[in-house]
C-alpha cells in the first residue's frame, strides 16, 4: 500500500500517483464517481431531482406568463418571462446531466414533478401578480440553492460549482423581476 505523502500539518495529504491510478481503475463502471467521492450520493441525487422538478415548474410558469402577457406595456415583461423560461430549462438540463454523471436518473415523470418541486405553479391574474408570483418562486429557488450549496460543501465540488452558478442566475432573475415590478407600480 502506498502511504499518502504528508504536506503541511493543516493541509490534507496528497495521494501518490500510483495509488490514484489504482483507485481510478477500480469500479470504472461508476464513471465520474470515484472511490474518494465523499458526498452522500443518494442524498445528492434526491436533492438534484428536487432542483430539477423546481426548474421545470418554473419553465412552465414563465412560459404560461409569456403567452398570457398582453397589452402595450407588457412587451418588455413578456420578453423577460420568455428569457427566464429558457434559462430555467437550461438549468434543468445542467442538473439532469449531473444526475446522470453521478450514476442516477433524472425523474421527468410529470406526475411526480409538482410534488417534488420547491416552487409552486401559481399563476397571477394580472401582469403585476404574475411578476410577484415569479419573484416569490425565484426567492424560494435562491433559498433552496443556497442550502444545497451548503449541504454539498467540499464533498462534491463539481455539483457545488454548478449549484453556485445556477444560484447566481436565480439572483439575477429575482433582481430583474423586482425592477419590473417597480416599473409596473410606477405606471399605475
Ligand atoms: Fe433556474
Ligand atoms: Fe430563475
Amino acid at each position: 500500500m502506498n502511504a499518502p505523502i504528508p504536506l503541511q500539518k493543516d493541509k490534507p495529504a496528497l495521494t501518490d500517483v500510483q495509488a490514484l491510478r489504482d483507485s481510478a481503475r477500480r469500479h470504472i463502471e461508476e464513471g465520474a464517481v470515484t472511490e474518494r467521492y465523499s458526498a452522500d450520493r443518494d442524498k445528492v441525487l434526491e436533492m438534484l431531482n428536487e432542483a430539477l422538478a423546481t426548474e421545470l415548474v418554473c419553465v412552465l410558469r414563465y412560459r404560461h406568463d409569456y403567452f398570457m402577457a398582453r397589452g402595450i406595456h407588457s412587451h418588455a415583461v413578456a420578453t423577460e418571462f420568455l428569457e427566464h423560461s429558457n434559462a430555467e430549462l437550461a438549468h434543468a438540463d445542467q442538473i439532469a446531466e449531473r444526475i446522470v454523471q453521478l450514476g442516477g436518473e433524472p425523474d421527468l415523470n410529470p406526475d411526480a414533478i409538482t410534488g417534488r418541486s420547491h416552487a409552486e405553479y401559481r399563476i397571477g391574474k394580472t401582469l403585476q401578480e404574475a411578476l410577484k408570483e415569479n419573484l416569490v418562486a425565484e426567492r424560494i429557488a435562491i433559498e433552496s440553492y443556497r442550502e444545497m450549496v451548503q449541504f454539498v460543501g467540499d464533498d462534491d465540488p463539481t455539483t457545488r460549482r454548478m449549484l453556485e452558478e445556477i444560484l447566481a442566475v436565480e439572483e439575477e432573475h429575482a433582481d430583474d423581476l423586482a425592477d419590473l415590478l417597480q416599473d409596473q407600480a410606477r405606471r399605475k
